[in-house]
């Protein structure tokens, strides 16, 4: 069985969502507490044993390639200030030197055209996609669950939790057919089905582990929910021809694509943050007093 060492993360979309916020700052790079989101999802996927990641980005996301990147100026001034646990910091958190690449999705045309930009440079190994918009708390990653689970089933592997079910109309969402223990084996996929049209109430959470097989189907694939070219239809098609399991994981998904997703991501973050830790847990509880 091959080992997943790349990983797909997607970062082109405007964040319509969270604007003003995002009109000069991509989503992606919004702080939870102390760190961008995308800090904690490169983070999962370096946990789960990826080498290289693809980011797939678009215009006016550079600040996402200069946060991977040295800065000598700041590098500099902080090491003349003796500033050296924040130095060590930085080190800690920079990609080792041609493990990251860059490719860009000239136009929105969705998620399935997005990771099949990235093609190229995955070529023909299994691999992850990781979708930033969603921070999983959890221990161990959400990605090394699914690695785990990999590794004993192989095939294609999506991440999947339930949501209410008044909300599956954002969603992917799975009609399962057998469950062992926490995998489920599929009869359908559908992107954003009304409530009433939903197979279930199980979502895809944005995490998946994908054979290269479906390169060839997203080449193929015709747009879909919100004419978009939709990842959930290609899988779909390579449900049919590959072996494909649901993992309902352990941990809590945070959706910081919408404004209170990304707050409560931002307030789980905190009361766990070892300094101000305590100090957010005071300040919630004496928010909730008071209200
Ligand atoms: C995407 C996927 C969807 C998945 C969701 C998770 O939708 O298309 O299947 O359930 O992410 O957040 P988006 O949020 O990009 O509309």
């Amino acid at each position: 069985m091959r080992k997943i060492r790349k990983a797909v993360l997607p970062v082109a979309g405007f964040g319509t969502r969270v604007l003003p916020a995002t009109k000069s700052i991509p989503k992606e790079m919004l702080p939870v507490v102390d760190r961008p989101a995308l800090q904690y999802v490169v983070d999962e996927a370096l946990e789960a044993g990826i080498e290289h990641i693809v980011f797939v980005t678009g215009r006016n996301k550079g600040a996402i390639e200069d946060y991977f990147d040295r800065a000598y100026e700041l590098e500099a001034t902080l090491h003349l200030k003796n500033k050296t646990a924040l130095l060590e910091e930085l080190e800690s958190k920079l990609p080792a030197p041609g493990s990251t690449s860059f490719v860009r999705q000239q136009s929105p045309q969705g998620l399935g055209h997005a990771v099949w930009c990235a093609r190229d440079v995955i070529g023909n190994e299994p691999f992850a996609v990781l979708l930033p918009d969603v921070l999983v708390k959890s221990k161990p990653g959400c990605l090394s669950q699914m690695v785990e689970a990999y590794q004993a089933k192989g095939g294609n592997i999506i991440a999947v939790d339930p949501i209410p079910e008044n909300e599956t109309d954002k969603y992917g969402v799975i009609s399962p057919k057998s469950q062992d223990g926490n995998l489920y084996e599929m009869s359908a996929m559908v992107e954003k089905p009304a409530p009433s049209e939903a197979p279930s109430n199980l979502a895809i959470t944005g995490r998946y582990i994908l054979q290269p097989e479906i390169f060839k189907f997203l080449e193929e694939q015709k747009p879909g929910a919100g004419n978009e070219i939709q990842l959930t239809d290609a899988m779909a098609k390579l449900m049919e021809a590959s072996p494909f399991f649901a993992l309902a994981f352990d941990g809590l998904p945070y959706d910081c694509g919408s404004k209170l997703g990304y707050f409560k991501a931002v307030c789980a973050y905190a009361v766990d943050h070892e300094e101000i830790g305590e100090g957010a847990k005071a300040l919630i509880k004496a928010l909730n007093t008071s209200s």
